[in-house]
């Protein structure tokens, strides 16, 4: 296969993290298309300056003929963007999260089946080295069967633009990652979910920016997760701070730091004697959106369908709408298919 050919949809912020590995990649960009003209100009000047910068999606894809399309868009847009793409001939690879509603990600669904091509949301947390050092210390079974499984997340976060409006920013925009981490980390999927969002005191957010959540995964893994983005001070991590409990011993991983841990190591005594867990290697190459792209890169080239692939973030997505549900009834609900 020859250079590759993308067009990028949406030059906001998160376009910045793109372009870079975009170009390392040697991936040819053809045109940047944003509803804004100016920030689709800026980023063609700084990126990459012999593209189009252009309103028009569906006349940038019949003029480019691109091999994938980068949807980097607001949530409420990526179910059209990515469908006109795909509809397209296009495969895509679009920005967390998958859709703002679950009828528009089962759509997304159905036209990536319908087209054949690929659609694959890029859950770029899951391309840190340390959070697949913690994949692979459960996967290996150094900590016997999993039970029990949170994860922490406060920051107070001054944004300005679309989270500030969304109803469920945390939920919607942030924890998604977090949802999506504690499926990777244990290899386990969310049945059900009792969830409760609220809007702190003082939050400058209009919707609901704080939440707690107990999720019941399969294999009888409980995970909690509880996280604000209008918490002020002592902040945890982005990736949130995590403790993963196993019948023989627990690995905690806080503040990026290296993840750490204990293990059982005898049969007598109040507290069992313990020693450390042995964490393996980091062993990824490449961090974040870099990670996503060359799996989406590997698959053009006759390689392996992404991690992230539509029909499995799907399941991410779902413990989204789930939580915010059973916020909504004050009910336990079960997680959709
Ligand atoms: N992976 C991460 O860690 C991470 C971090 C930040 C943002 N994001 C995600 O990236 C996406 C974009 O976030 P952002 O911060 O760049 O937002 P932004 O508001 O800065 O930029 C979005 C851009 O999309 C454009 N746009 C909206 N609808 C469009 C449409 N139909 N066609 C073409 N352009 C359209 C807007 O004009 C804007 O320029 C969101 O889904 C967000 O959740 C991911």
């Amino acid at each position: 296969m020859g250079r590759v050919r993308a067009v990028v949809v949406g030059a906001g912020g998160i376009a910045g993290a793109w372009f870079p590995p975009l170009l390392k990649e040697d991936v040819e960009i053809a045109a940047v298309v944003d509803l804004n003209r100016e920030a689709a100009r800026r980023r063609v000047e700084e990126y990459a300056p012999s593209a189009e910068a252009t309103t028009d999606l569906s006349t940038a894809l019949a003029s480019h003929a691109p091999d994938f399309v980068v949807d980097l868009t607001v949530p409420e847009a990526h179910c059209e963007v990515t469908c006109t793409a795909l509809e397209a001939g296009c495969h895509v690879i679009g920005e967390k999260p998958m859709a703002s509603r679950m009828d528009e990600a089962r759509q997304m669904v159905r036209a990536s089946e319908r087209t054949g091509k690929l659609y694959m949301v890029s859950q770029s947390r899951r391309w840190n080295p340390a959070h697949e050092q913690v994949r692979r210390v459960v996967a290996e079974g150094a900590l016997g069967t999993v039970t029990t499984v949170n994860c922490d997340f406060y920051i107070g976060a001054h944004f300005g633009g679309f989270r500030d409006e969304m109803p469920s920013p945390l939920i919607l925009d942030m924890a998604i990652h977090h949802f999506d981490l504690a499926r990777y980390m244990t290899g386990e999927d969310a049945t059900h979910v009792y969830a409760r969002e609220f809007a702190p005191a003082g939050s400058w957010y209009r919707g609901d920016a704080a939440a707690s959540c107990v999720f019941e995964m399969t294999h009888g893994v409980v995970f909690t997760y509880r996280g604000s983005w209008c918490a002020e001070g002592c902040h945890t991590s982005w990736n949130g701070d995590w403790r993963i409990v196993g019948e023989r011993g627990t690995v905690v991983y806080e503040r990026d730091q290296e993840p750490r841990g204990q293990v059982v190591a005898g049969d007598e005594g109040f507290h069992r004697p313990l020693q450390d867990l042995r964490v393996p290697e980091p062993r990824l190459q490449y961090d974040g959106m870099h990670g996503a792209l060359r799996e989406m890169l590997e698959f053009l080239r006759g390689g392996a369908v992404p991690q992230t692939e539509c029909h499995d973030n799907i399941r991410s997505l779902a413990m989204v709408f789930g939580a915010i549900e059973s916020s909504r009834r004050a009910e336990r609900v079960p997680i959709e298919e």
